[in-house]
């Protein structure tokens, strides 16, 4: 069984995932993972994981293998194989021991023109592969001000269902991040993104009841040491999709500890 595989028990999991997007290098990486290794000593009831540049999963394979933290990148290829230059693949990545892959983070989508459609391909790719897809929805700040919030998540996740179907839903993690959270410093409050997280819940309930209780639903947009267990608190949020502070071994650590303490 995967250690994220919805195992149908009651009690939902809790995670922390650091996104290291376009960031890091041979050198700052040790450093980075020796501190993450350390701090995460002992530190139990909550999967903790990172998402790291292609080129340094290599790395990270070696520094992490045996332990308890896992890996995984942060786009995939919806292809398997073929003629796809610059393309990497589920089964490359799992193949380097990745367990998890981000998909359809807004900057994939807003800078790379992935549509709905594509994130619903590479989730289903990420799956096929052996890996469990953390995929990412969430709004715009216009969006958000015109009060389409609600209906833009619902179009999201609904592109998902229909490439993937509701038994899709069993082996993934899903990341709310509103757009204008992300690394704007603004994050949204425990309520605002408990609001939406109720939503989502509520939404697959709707299809099916046991999966929605089990499902983990990370916040991720400007989450820090600061504020992360006030969002960890709130009875839809299961922890967190961490970008700028994933960098900082001490903030990451502390954000982990956060989602640990209300497991
Ligand atoms: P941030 O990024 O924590 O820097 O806001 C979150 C993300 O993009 O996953």
């Amino acid at each position: 069984m995967h250690p994220f595989a919805n195992t149908g028990k009651a009690m939902r999991e809790r995670m922390v995932v650091g996104n290291w997007k376009l960031h890091g290098s041979l050198i700052s990486n040790k450093t980075l993972l020796d501190e993450i290794v350390t701090g995460m000593a002992g530190v139990k009831g909550m999967h903790c994981a990172v998402c790291v540049p292609f080129p340094y999963i290599f790395q990270v394979q070696f520094a992490l293998q045996g332990g308890e933290i896992v890996w995984g990148a942060q786009n995939v290829s919806q292809y398997e194989k073929g003629a796809y230059s610059g393309e990497v693949s589920a089964s490359m990545l799992r193949d380097l021991g990745c367990s998890i892959v981000i998909v359809g983070h807004s900057e994939r989508r807003a800078l790379y023109g992935e549509d709905d459609a594509m994130v619903a391909e590479k989730f289903v790719a990420a799956q096929k592969g052996g890996l469990i897809p953390i995929l990412c929805v969430g709004e715009t700040l216009e969006e958000r001000e015109k009060g389409i919030t609600a209906n833009v998540v619902e179009r999201q996740l609904q592109a998902v269902v229909d490439k993937a179907g509701m038994e899709g839903f069993g082996r993934c993690v899903i990341a709310y991040e509103p757009v204008w959270a992300i690394g704007t410093g603004k994050t949204a409050t425990p309520q605002q993104a408990q609001e939406v997280h109720a939503y989502i819940r509520a939404l697959l309930s709707e299809q099916n009841k046991g999966l929605s209780e089990n499902i983990m639903i990370l916040y991720g947009g400007s989450v820090k040491a600061s504020n992360a267990a006030e969002l960890f608190a709130m009875p839809d949020i299961d922890g967190g999709l961490i970008g700028g502070a994933s960098l900082d071994a001490n903030e990451f650590v502390s954000i982990c500890k956060a989602a640990a303490k209300v497991a």
